[in-house]
């Protein structure tokens, strides 16, 4: 169970969080978020389960969601944003997993494209960011994140055994989930003001020093369709830019990266491994 008093007396944001819609079980939170944000729920409004029967991941996967363990929420998000920028909301909101995750545990986690938080290789959080539109508008999004907090090994399914970690597994330590959850909306909230007032630069040039992706040979699937070639770079919507075998460059803007194996990497330093990831000490 959550304690929602111990949340509320970290929380330190203005909007974010300041509204909490709590289960102790549900489907999934990101399904509760855009029902209320059709309603007119306002911006801010956080959907908290403490498990999820049906806690959705990208193309269709489902998010192991199991109770005590992990962290399953949903922002409603109204941003003045131009539908070719929606990406950046869920860069930006990889980026303050990665501040979360360093005050909380001092772990170094990277960013996979476009969604994935991992350490060591190993998937800690997912990220999923439902979006309507009105008039080429954004009229909402829900900002869902599934953040594995302290589920030990043997919680995880056989198909996420080898490939998921927990911050418990990393630190060896119990984390709170309400102090994650706090810490992680004031990182929001000071990214999502800063991307909305000063624009993009901060988040692409913070992805492109935290990241795991770009330098590798990695393959995207857009349901049959197959796009293979090296990680060059993200542009300024967040879309993935790959160089394909002809050299030509294609724009990703969405689709299930895979990398092949880690002696494929071409040679990029590491950037994460010397840099302090807070929001404000990480910019260039
Ligand atoms: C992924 O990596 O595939 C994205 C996973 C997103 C999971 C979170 S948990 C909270 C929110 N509710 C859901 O049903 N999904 C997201």
């Amino acid at each position: 169970m959550f304690s929602l008093s111990s949340i509320q007396s970290n929380l330190s944001t203005e909007k974010f969080g300041k509204e909490i819609v709590y289960f102790e079980e549900i489907g999934s939170t990101n399904e509760v978020a855009k029902r209320l944000a059709r309603q007119g729920k306002p911006e801010g409004l956080l959907v908290l389960s403490d498990r999820q029967t049906n806690g959705k991941g990208c193309y269709g996967k489902r998010w192991f969601s199991p109770g005590k363990v992990g962290l399953y929420c949903s922002l409603i998000l109204r941003p003045l944003l131009p539908l070719a920028g929606i990406q950046q909301l869920t860069l930006l909101a990889g980026a303050a997993v990665l501040d979360t995750i360093y005050k909380e545990t001092s772990l170094r986690s990277n960013l996979k494209w476009p969604n994935d938080v991992l350490i060591d290789g190993r998937k800690v959080c997912g990220i999923l960011t439902e979006t309507a539109f009105y008039k080429s508008k954004v009229e909402f999004a829900a900002l869902g994140i599934g953040v594995n907090i302290n589920n030990t090994r043997n919680q995880f399914q056989d198909e996420i055994y080898s490939s998921a970690t927990s911050l418990k597994i990393e630190t060896g330590k119990k984390i709170s989930r309400e102090k994650f959850l706090s810490s992680f909306l004031s990182f929001w909230e000071l990214r999502y003001s800063s991307l909305l007032e000063n624009g993009h630069k901060e988040i692409i040039q913070f992805w492109r020093d935290h990241n795991d992706t770009l330098g590798r040979k990695v393959t995207i699937s857009q349901g049959t369709r197959l796009i293979s070639g090296l990680a060059k770079d993200i542009d300024d919507d967040g879309n993935l830019l790959v160089q394909l075998g002809n050299g030509a460059i294609a724009k990703v803007s969405s689709g299930e990266l895979r990398w092949a194996n880690p002696k494929d990497v071409m040679s990029k330093p590491n950037k994460c491994a010397t840099r302090h990831q807070g929001a404000k000490k990480s910019e260039p």
